[in-house]
């Protein structure tokens, strides 16, 4: 069989380099390269298992640096292309919309058009439930493929946006895509600025934990693992042009979480603050996955099997996260939470 090249953006960040190890480790007959600009979000250190893989390459490059981007499809003749790399932080998107405009619509275009001009078998673009804006707290509505794009905050319009141009390159080009819309991913290297990985962090330090607004709103919540094995099938079976919904059921209030984490690491919930609301902040997320399901998807996590094994995997390597929780990121925590 001929080796196959699979070009992964934003494979030094969380559910991107969670994808890289998976596929590095699953598919020995594929080459698997990793682009990636390596912003405050990127880093390398998670792929110390992976990185003498003999099927393992990383670029470092700006994915809207058209010229680049056109010289590394020059060189290598890739078959895939699964887009990860985004701005993907709702809060900067909101004291900073620009970089997201820059990266996540611009971006997509340069590699929608090397895609197009260099033939490729498979784009898979992986965007988010929050491109459908927000559900009330009825339980018993969920975002399908078909609820109407009305995203919030401008990292959801920028998401959004990019999803418009991917289904356009298909209509007008007959690019092969698809399109996952996942919910809240949560396990092993998400970075500490996000709600899980950030809760854990600040009670094994005995600090304070923000929660925003009332702690009301609601996630729906999905191991990243689950999200890599639904990225796979979709890869390899997903129909070209369609849009996938991954995630479901694992829907727990914002307090919910952070006292499950609490709880389990033994702590007391005085550590709970409440702080200002994020401006426009969603109501709830949550998914109805029946589309995959039906290709053949199962999820094999529940919330409270992947939060037991995520909260061990943060035991497990404090020295990952606490060498990110410095520098950069401190000011930045800074700056969003206390001036
Ligand atoms: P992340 O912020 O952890 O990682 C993003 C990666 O993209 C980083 O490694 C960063 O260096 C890289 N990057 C940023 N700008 C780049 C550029 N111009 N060129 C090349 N690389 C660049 O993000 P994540 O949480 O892993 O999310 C990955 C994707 O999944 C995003 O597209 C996001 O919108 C989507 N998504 C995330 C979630 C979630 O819960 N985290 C849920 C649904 C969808
Ligand atoms: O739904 C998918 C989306 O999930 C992805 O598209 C985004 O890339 C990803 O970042 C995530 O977005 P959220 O805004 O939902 O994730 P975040 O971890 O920032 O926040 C989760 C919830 O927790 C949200 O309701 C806001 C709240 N929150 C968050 C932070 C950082 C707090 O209450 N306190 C906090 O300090």
């Amino acid at each position: 069989m001929t080796r196959k090249k699979v070009l992964v953006t934003g494979g030094a960040g969380f559910i991107g380099g969670n994808f890289v190890q998976y596929m590095v480790n699953k598919y020995p007959q594929y080459d698997i390269y990793n682009l990636d600009l390596l912003t405050y979000a990127g880093d390398l250190t998670k792929h110390r298992d992976i990185e003498l893989n003999d099927n393992y390459y990383f670029v470092k490059a700006d994915i809207a640096d058209r010229e680049t981007i056109i010289s590394i499809f020059e060189k290598e003749k890739f078959n895939y292309i699964i887009h990860f790399a985004a701005e993907s932080h709702v809060d900067r998107s909101i004291t900073e919309p620009e970089i997201f405009v820059r990266t996540n619509v611009l971006g997509t275009q340069v590699l929608l058009d090397v895609a197009k001009q260099f033939e490729i078998t498979k784009f898979v673009h992986v965007s988010t439930d929050e491109v459908y804006g927000e559900l009330d707290f009825d339980p018993t509505t969920f975002f399908t493929e078909e609820t109407p794009l009305q995203p919030n905050s401008p990292y959801s319009a920028s998401k959004a946006s990019s999803d418009l141009l991917v289904r356009a390159y298909h209509e007008t080009f007959g690019l092969p895509v698809n399109i996952t819309r996942c919910s809240n991913n949560y396990g092993p290297f998400h970075f500490p600025e996000k709600l899980i990985p950030l809760t854990i962090s600040r009670v094994l330090n005995a600090q304070k934990v923000p929660v925003y607004g009332d702690g009301k709103n609601i996630r729906d919540w999905l191991h990243v693992f689950d999200h890599c094995t639904a990225i796979d099938l979709v890869l390899h079976e997903g129909e070209n042009g369609e849009v996938y919904n991954v995630g479901g059921h694992n829907e727990r209030t914002n307090l919910d979480v952070v006292k499950t984490i609490i709880s389990a690491l033994g702590k007391s919930e005085d550590l709970i603050e409440f702080v200002q609301d994020r401006l426009g902040h969603d109501k709830r997320y949550a998914i109805d996955s029946n589309k995959l399901q039906k290709l053949g998807w199962k999820p094999t996590y529940t919330f409270e099997t992947g939060i037991a094994q995520t909260i061990k995997w943060y035991l497990d390597h404090k020295e990952w996260w606490e060498q990110i929780i410095s520098g950069d990121y401190q000011n930045y925590f800074e700056r969003q939470y206390y001036l």
